[in-house]
């Protein structure tokens, strides 16, 4: 089956890089939210990236176009049809479980329906449908047009042709896949998580200041940012999130979440998307 439809549900930072990067390779894309606001700031998001990209030459004006016009919707209706959905919500396993069960409903019986999902079991998410070999992860990096990693994660019951048509669309969107076992955390943010955890501790225990600790992993390990700068971008509450799945699933206290990120994501300083992480942001 090829791919030409792909719905994608949730408007924040990975949902609107994924619809982004689904439209400037051509295919026809729905970006999905309920919530307006989101809606409004995943294109405002879309048109700063597409901006950038094509006056650097990276993407052509019928691909800027494309994305530009990304048609949204509030509701399910366009899962109707399509041919892959890519959910991209918020990192709550009951959440996404019960989503994936309305998915199931809404979506034709051949469509291929893909989640986003940083840590979350694909096992669990296609047992709770109708259709398991056709579940299945496509973990995106942020930002998404601009990183090139697809992680492919096969649940237990993920069919060989879902895995072939992914890695397919995956390639059409420009990003290299790679396949990994459903397993917490997967490949990368079972290596990645914990070191941002350590450097969280770092800074708790005060052996350094914020910026010493991200600019001793920038200049001595050639980390692009620092591993807090990192955190900012991708969000303290969904890095927060994989280390509670990592540290309940695989049940080693190595994974224990540091202290001051679960006090800061309390206190609402989520990083970029709030003004406020480790660093904080204007408008
Ligand atoms: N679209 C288009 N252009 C963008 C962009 C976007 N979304 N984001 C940044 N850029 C542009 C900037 O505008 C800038 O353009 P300029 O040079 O013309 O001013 C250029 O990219 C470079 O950006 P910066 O100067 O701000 O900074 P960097 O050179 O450091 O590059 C970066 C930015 C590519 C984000 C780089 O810092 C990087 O690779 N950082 C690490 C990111 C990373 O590790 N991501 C994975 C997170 S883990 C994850 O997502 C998984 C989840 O499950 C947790």
């Amino acid at each position: 089956m090829g791919i030409k439809n792909i719905v994608v549900i949730g408007a924040g930072a990975m949902g609107n890089g994924i619809a982004q990067t689904a439209a400037v390779a051509g295919y026809q894309v729905t970006m999905t939210d309920i919530v307006p606001e989101a809606i409004e700031q995943g294109k405002a998001s879309i048109a700063k990236s597409v901006e950038k990209l094509a006056s650097k030459g990276i993407i052509d004006q019928t691909q800027k176009d494309a994305a530009l016009n990304i048609p949204t919707s509030l509701n399910m209706a366009p899962v109707r049809g399509a041919d892959l959905v890519i959910e991209a919500a918020t990192e709550n396993q009951e959440l996404k479980l019960e989503l994936f069960a309305e998915l199931d409903r809404f979506a034709p019986r051949e469509a291929i329906l893909a989640s986003n999902t940083s840590s979350i079991s694909i096992t669990k998410i296609g047992a709770i449908t109708d259709r398991p070999d056709k579940v299945i992860g496509m973990h995106f990096f942020n930002p998404v047009p601009l990183m090139p990693l697809l992680e492919v994660v096969r649940g237990l019951a993920t069919s060989d042709r879902t895995r072939d048509v992914v890695f397919d669309a995956g390639r059409v969107m420009g990003k290299e896949p790679v396949e990994v076992k459903d397993s917490p955390g997967f490949i990368s943010n079972r290596i990645l998580c914990p070191m941002i955890n350590e450097a969280i501790f770092a800074l708790q225990e005060g052996i350094g200041t914020r910026e010493a600790i991200d600019t001793v992993m920038k200049l001595g390990m050639n980390h692009p940012m620092g591993p807090l700068t990192l955190t900012d971008l991708i969000g303290l509450d969904v890095v927060l999130s994989v280390l509670e799945v990592l540290h309940r699933d695989l049940g080693e206290d190595k994974y224990r979440p540091a202290p001051l990120l679960r006090k800061m994501v309390d206190a609402g300083y989520l990083g970029r998307k709030t003004g406020r992480g480790f660093y904080e942001y204007g408008e």
